[in-house]
Order: C-alpha cells, then structure tokens, then sequence
C-alpha cells in the first residue's frame, strides 16, 4: 500500500532518535508525510510492517502518553511491546548502561527509554546494536516535537514562515525540541520567560544555525506580550517538569506572569491555536478556559503521539517503502 516502486530504503533503518536533530530536515519532513499516509490509512495492511517485531518500553518516570502511544502503534503495526519501569528500570543502578544496552538488543528490535539524565541515554544508545528512540530526557523530548509538528502542519498546511510563541519554562526539554523541529521546518520561534528560564545564549545560537537553511528564526522576550504578538501558535508547558519539584515554589513565583490566559491569547492572530504537551495544570500555566476552548489543539496534539510515533518505528524497523526523504 504504501510502496511507489522502485521504492528507495529508508535511511533512518536502525538509526537511534535521541534528539530532533538527529534527523535532517528533509528526514523529518518525511517522517511528517509518513505519519500523515498512515494515519489516513489505519487498518490491517498495516499489520504486516513489523510483524514479529518486539519494543521494549524502559521507563524512569510515569506517563501515559508516551507509553501508551508506543504501545498501541506497535501493536497496530503487528509487533508487541514490553514495558518494564521505576526501579526495575534506571540505567546505570544494577549494571552499567552498556552492558544493560547490549543484553537487551539480543532479545528486542527497539528500545524506547525514557530517564531523567540524558548522559546515560546516550552511553545506552552507543552500546545497543537496536534502535534506541528518546522517550523524554531532562535535554529533550523528540517525540513530543513529531507529534506537535504533525498537528501544526495539519492546521496551517505548513510549518514555513510561522510564528510560534512559547511561553513559561523556556528552558525545558519540550521547549528545546519543539523550537530545534519548528526552525529546521522554516517557522519563527519567540520564547517568552524570565531570563531565568530561557534558553542559554548558546541554545539560541544552535537554534539560528539549525534555521538557517529553511529561514527558521528563534528569539525570546521577557515580555510574554510580545513573545505572543500575531502567533500563530501559543505553546506552553507545566512550570516544574518531573524530577524538578524541589524548585515549584521558586517557579510558581516566578512564572505567575506567563500564564497562558484569554487575555494574553488576544494578542496572537485571531486563527491562533494553544497548544499543550500535557499532562497540564489548569489555572497554572493555562486558564480552564483556554485549555477547553475551541483554540485548543491539545488532545490533537496527544492524538498525533500515536501517528507520529507510527511512523518513526515504521522508518526506524523497516524499509519503510513510503519514507522519501
Ligand atoms: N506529553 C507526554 O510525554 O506525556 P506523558 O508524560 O504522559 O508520556
């Protein structure tokens, strides 16, 4: 169904995906048409893809997203997953990342990990002879951006020459990935965050050379007003992210003035959408009214985990006769 013959194979066949740059921006784009074919096209067919195929799901931190997603794409797909988490799964506590990474890729096809340092992800990632995928670091949350460039693009038709704002915790891992996908995919990116909480100089230098081939720009204000100015797109995320709560007091003070209200979403484009990764904290980050408006794309956003994620597994474990980047 999906093969355009003589069809190429898929360059990201058995490749990790730690970070959103690991793929180039013409990968992504086709990641992007992959995920669009097969969530227009559900069903049986899909099931031959990766018959027989195992994922493991390794787990440091709760989630409801991403395992679930993961769990029933493969499924879809024709594989079955395995998930093991908390103290049955921290890398590095029972034996060393490499040789944890090494036993598992004799018994596996993939490996979805999500952990709180991004470091031993990595040395995980260099010893597994299976395709490692990045199920959230404290660096970066590459499939989350999948998910969200998907649903951008599936309202604006194109990410090219958009305007996203970002608002609260600027600095987190969600920040970071959506930014580097949305810069190499041609949009503007403008952070609005106290300078505490904004990505470093050196982020945002990353981010200019990421953009430049596509157009993609990145900036941040301490003015959440001017960071929403004519958005296209309003985005933000919990203040404290997991394995953070010793600061939740410093940035419940310190972000109050970033909240994603009605007030603040008047100053973006009238066809503006919010946006949410979720889980959420209504009356924190978001007002109840924004979050449940028509605005909201957040549970398409939660939905696109699923076709994303999809398609990544489909590149990553197969030939994926429709990936053409
Ligand atoms: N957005 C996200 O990653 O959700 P979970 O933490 O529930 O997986």
């Amino acid at each position: 169904m999906y093969a355009v013959a003589p069809a190429p194979a898929s360059t990201l066949r058995g490749r990790h995906f730690l970070d959103v740059t690991d793929l180039s921006p013409a990968e992504l784009a086709a990641l992007l048409r992959l995920a669009r074919v097969l969530k227009a096209a559900p069903g049986v067919e899909q099931r031959a893809i990766a018959r027989g195929l195992t994922l493991a799901l390794l787990f440091e931190k709760p989630s409801l997203r991403t395992r679930v997603s993961f769990e029933v794409a493969i499924a879809q797909l024709g594989g079955q997953a395995l998930f093991a988490a908390g103290a049955e799964f921290l890398i590095g506590s029972r034996e060393t990342p490499e040789d944890a990474a090494r036993v598992l890729s004799r018994y596996v096809d993939a490996i979805v990990v999500r952990t709180h340092e991004h470091e031993p992800l990595e040395r995980f990632a260099r010893s597994s002879s299976v395709p490692v995928i990045n199920g959230l670091s404290a660096r970066s949350h590459p499939c989350q951006a999948l998910a969200d460039m998907l649903t951008i693009e599936e309202r604006f038709g194109s990410l090219d020459g958009l305007r996203i704002a970002y608002i609260g915790d600027a600095k987190n891992n969600v920040a970071l990935s959506l930014a580097q996908a949305a810069v190499m995919l041609g949009a503007t990116v403008q952070f609005g965050a106290p300078s505490s909480h904004r990505p470093s100089k050196a982020a945002l230098a990353h981010l200019q050379a990421l953009g430049k081939a596509s157009g993609g720009v990145a900036q941040a204000f301490s003015s959440a007003v001017r960071a929403v100015r004519n958005a296209d797109v309003v985005y933000t995320d919990v203040w404290t992210s997991m394995g953070e709560e010793r600061y939740r007091e410093r940035n419940d003070a310190m972000l109050r003035a970033y909240a994603v209200t009605d007030e603040l979403l008047s100053y973006a484009q009238s066809h503006a959408i919010f946006m949410h990764c979720l889980p959420a904290h209504r009356g924190e980050e978001v007002s109840e009214a924004v979050i449940d408006s028509g605005r909201s794309a957040v549970f398409d956003q939660a939905e696109n985990r699923l076709h994303a994620q999809k398609a990544l597994l489909v590149a990553l474990l197969s030939d994926a006769k429709g990936f053409v980047p």
